[in-house]
């Protein structure tokens, strides 16, 4: 029979798959996948059952709902500073997933270069080949995750027609400085190249930080795509509620790829994320907050276990130094850990295209805290197990 297509042929059984279903099997805490293990706001949850009931649910505009796309503006103005069309500049899509994967479809020609950040959420790179184009990666390292310069201007030339940035990022936990941010717009612009940037975390950063979007730089609002996610936002990821934010020259061709991938999301979760949207700064505060607090139980723990932790600027994640325990690489220790400990996490390597760094592993930290408390104790016990097997 025909070949299929090799970009997903070819893609094995990924890591995350594997720890998922070793974490079931040995029936092990999961700190490996991110998504919080509470619900996000009631009222917000209560106009969706509403709006499901006693709302139409029948096909929604292809652009999203209007109180959405004007929620999304709204939203632009009042965090960022930013003046945005809700006719012509927002755009709702099924999650940020589709949002990458509507930019990547229809800004991204065969042949073009795609420049890409490492360590990379996992879509990246299978959207940017699936487009026809070549990955240009920039290689960042724990613990400082700094962005070199002269690594991030060589990786652009002549056929770059993109940037796809993260930030804050998953699985850095890195919120880009404004230097870095300046540097990139800059070779944006002098490459005649565009942005598309997933601001997936931007509500969810830490230590006072405000995120600054790619987009609000001189000269990058004609050529950003800025992507947002309820699911992060409202901590409800399964609602897959995303949106676009991009100049019309952008949000039209993109517009035209979600029109013939999903065409629609939900009314009643659109309508829904557009009242939460709108919540009071108190409810921002706390979402930061809650999350900043459990970030510091969790690390907290590891540090008294002895394993350092890598700085966490925002996102669900912190990463975490196992150099000290004499494991040949991250895999073996995140599969070891899950049988053992019962406790699973994702190794960073899985992050690289290839030859990551082998010593870090990134737990998800947005669980209750008696869940976080009991993944310490658990780690702890088996850390303990193992000392006294080799004294
Ligand atoms: C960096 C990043 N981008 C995109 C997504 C996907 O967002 P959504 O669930 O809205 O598709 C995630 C989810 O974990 C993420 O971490």
């Amino acid at each position: 029979m025909k070949t299929t297509n090799p970009v997903y042929t070819n893609l094995s059984m990924t890591i995350f798959e594997v720890m998922s279903r070793l974490a079931i099997e040995h029936d092990a805490i999961n700190l490996g996948q991110g998504f919080p293990d509470v619900d996000g706001p009631d009222d917000v949850k209560r106009l969706a059952a509403e709006e499901l009931t006693s709302g139409l649910n029948q096909y929604p505009p292809m652009m999203g709902v209007v109180e959405l796309r004007q929620a999304v503006a709204a939203a632009n103005a009042r965090f960022h500073g930013l003046d945005i069309d809700w006719q012509g500049e927002v755009l709702v899509t099924s999650g940020a997933t589709e949002a990458l994967s509507d930019c990547m479809a229809a800004l991204i020609e065969p042949g073009d270069e795609v420049v890409a950040v490492e360590p990379l959420y996992d879509c990246y790179l299978p959207l940017i080949r699936r487009a026809g184009a070549t990955p240009r990666l920039v290689r960042l390292t724990p613990p400082d995750w700094r962005l070199d310069p002269a690594m991030l201007a060589a990786a652009f030339g002549a056929r770059t027609k993109a940037i796809l940035i993260n930030d804050p990022m998953n699985p850095a936990a890195k919120a880009f400085t404004d230097d870095e941010r300046a540097l990139i717009a800059d070779l944006v612009i002098k490459h005649d190249a565009y942005a598309i940037c997933d601001e997936v975390y931007e509500h969810i950063v830490f230590d006072g930080r405000r995120h600054h979007p790619l987009m609000t730089l001189p000269g990058m609002r004609e050529r950003a795509v800025r992507i947002g996610s309820a699911g992060k936002t409202f901590s409800l990821t399964g609602w897959k509620v995303g949106y676009v934010t991009a100049a019309p020259r952008l949000l039209d061709p993109i517009t035209k790829a979600h029109q013939f991938t999903t065409f629609t999301t939900p009314p009643n979760l659109q309508k829904a994320v557009a009242y939460g949207l709108a919540k009071g700064d108190d409810y921002y505060r706390g979402l930061a907050g809650d999350l900043e607090r459990k970030r510091d139980r969790f690390a907290a723990g590891l540090v008294d276990l002895g394993l350092p932790v890598v700085p966490c600027a925002g996102t669900y994640f912190i990463s975490c130094d196992i150099s000290s325990l004499g494991f040949a690489d991250d895999v073996s220790f995140c599969r070891t850990m899950t049988v053992e400990a019962g406790v699973a996490a994702v190794p960073m390597s899985a992050f690289y295209d290839r030859d990551g760094p082998k010593n870090f592993v990134r737990f998800c930290f947005s669980k209750r805290d008696e869940v976080l408390d009991e993944a310490i104790g658990r780690l702890s016990a088996w850390l303990a197990r193992r000392d006294r097997a080799s004294a």
